[in-house]
């Protein structure tokens, strides 16, 4: 089947409710979404899903829930607040912008702009690269473009008081070390967990979800013995990538790729990618920051956050191995991997989104063949279901077409409602997948599904 592309991705879940542009009646405001009944459902599934694995199945792992504002001294700390930005060029002629890196690797496939100095991509655009918009080479000269979005604390607007939007959730998590330590009673290695929303203020937003300004983050951080990381870390890369192949996502659309160049503090760094419409790209990143953050908010706070091993006396900064990935991000790439154009024995093609039951928004469907007769046994089944997992109800058109709408939206099961329904409380459950259909008792279905439907 021909991959389907961004925009027609981003059409039809525009078009089923999932996600709409954002401030639509104002004209729309460039890169960004909001996220209708169904893109909220499945926003809520992945995230679920992903405490389940890493904070509920885990053990020692605890979910923490940190301010999107903290203390500016954060990012001093962190190194933010001095050098996090992205090498910028702009078109003279057409007056398009570009992010440096993503230019060149657009134009020049074969050469690898992480292994290049800010002044070695500048020498580079200036001497091979045409504008992709308008053909003319005439670049401004690379400038670094700061991604923190700043903003004021209190009613006076100066230096004082300006304050960030976290640009990551992980800081948070590092903060909060020794208080998740003595409240948890917890000892090395252990886990902290942070789901929450990031701002960046990027050079070149775009490509529906994938790179927005504002967007929430799924993030581990495991801290650990000097000596033990490696490990860690190796298990974590594997974790993460199972954690998408059990949620139904294509193996041949996943793959680990190592960071050319580490940032200075890190000693090792793995992306899983996937296979976008648009090409391959990261996903979810996968860490080891050794003890420099640690380290580096030991230095700026004046706290000591060293931990002393009871076992051997020693007392050493921990080690932090890294797992982010952003939640929209992975939305994206549940939406490109499970939509598809299927062609029946009939000849007919049906829409189908073949998501894992439990990323789907409904689980059951619930629809009285005729309306007149069947609505009110529905609506009973309904409210009985509706007790144990999310259900719709659909009682208008064909049943052929009420299944094909379900199809669309991933709606695993649907029950049908009808006569034998009322004589012996039995009903026929579709699979979205097989379109097999069986008969069920109605009391039998909370564990039919439920089982079916876990993750
Ligand atoms: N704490 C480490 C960190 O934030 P990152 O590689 O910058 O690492 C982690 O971000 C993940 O967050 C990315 O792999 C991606 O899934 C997601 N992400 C980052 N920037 C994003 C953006 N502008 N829009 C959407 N998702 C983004």
């Amino acid at each position: 089947m021909e991959k389907l592309t961004m925009e027609q991705i981003s059409n039809y879940c525009k078009q089923y409710g999932f996600i709409y542009p954002g401030s639509e009646i104002y004209g729309g405001f460039a890169n960004t979404w909001d996220f209708g009944p169904l893109g909220s459902r499945m926003i809520n599934n992945i995230k679920d899903c992903w405490r389940k694995r890493f904070v509920g199945q885990r053990d020692n792992s605890y979910e923490i829930d940190c301010g999107i504002i903290m203390n500016p001294k954060v990012w001093e700390a962190s190194g933010h607040a001095k050098s996090f930005n992205d090498p910028q060029v702009d078109c003279k002629e057409c007056k398009k912008r570009y992010r440096a890196d993503n230019l060149i690797s657009s134009v020049s496939p074969d050469v690898n702009p992480d292994l290049m100095t800010y002044e070695e991509m500048n020498k580079y655009i200036k001497e091979n690269i045409k504008c992709p918009s308008c053909g003319k080479s005439n670049f401004t000269d690379l400038r670094e473009f700061d991604l923190m979005f700043k903003t004021y604390r209190g009613t006076i607007s100066d230096q004082k008081t300006e304050i960030y939007l976290r640009p990551e959730t992980c800081q948070g998590e590092y903060i909060n070390f020794q208080n998740v330590l003595r409240t948890a009673r917890e000892k090395l290695p252990f886990t902290i967990a942070q789901v929450g929303k990031s701002f960046r203020n990027e050079v070149t937003p775009g490509n529906f979800l994938f790179r927005t300004i504002e967007f929430e983050q799924m993030e581990l951080q495991i801290f650990c013995k000097p000596g033990e990381d490696e490990a860690i870390f190796n298990f974590n890369k594997k974790q993460s990538m199972k954690f998408l192949t059990d949620l139904g996502v294509n193996p041949e659309n996943l793959r680990f790729k190592d960071h050319d160049k580490l940032v200075f503090y890190a000693s090792a760094a793995t992306d899983i990618q996937y296979n976008f419409p648009t090409g391959w790209d990261e996903l979810w990143g996968i860490h080891n920051r050794t003890n420099y953050d640690l380290t580096q908010h030991s230095k700026f706070s004046g706290k000591d956050l060293s931990y002393l091993d009871s076992e051997t006396n020693e007392k050493y900064i921990p080690y932090i191995l890294e797992t982010a990935a952003g939640v929209g991000r992975m939305m994206l790439v549940f939406l490109c991997d499970a939509l598809k154009k299927e062609t029946l024995e009939d000849g007919s093609i049906r829409d189908v989104l073949k998501l894992h039951p439990a990323l789907a928004p409904y689980k059951v469907a619930i629809l009285p063949l005729i309306k007149k007769v069947h609505s009110e046994k529905a609506k009973e089944v309904y409210n009985k279901l509706n007790n144990y997992f999310m259900c719709t109800m659909d009682d208008s058109s064909s049943i052929g077409k009420r299944y094909r709408r379900q199809d669309a939206i991933g709606t695993p099961f649907c029950i049908t409602i009808d006569d034998t329904t009322l004589e012996n409380n039995k009903v026929t459950i579709r699979d979205r997948d097989t379109m097999e259909q069986i008969i069920l008792n109605i009391d039998d279905i909370p564990y039919y599904v439920i089982e079916k439907t876990m993750f």
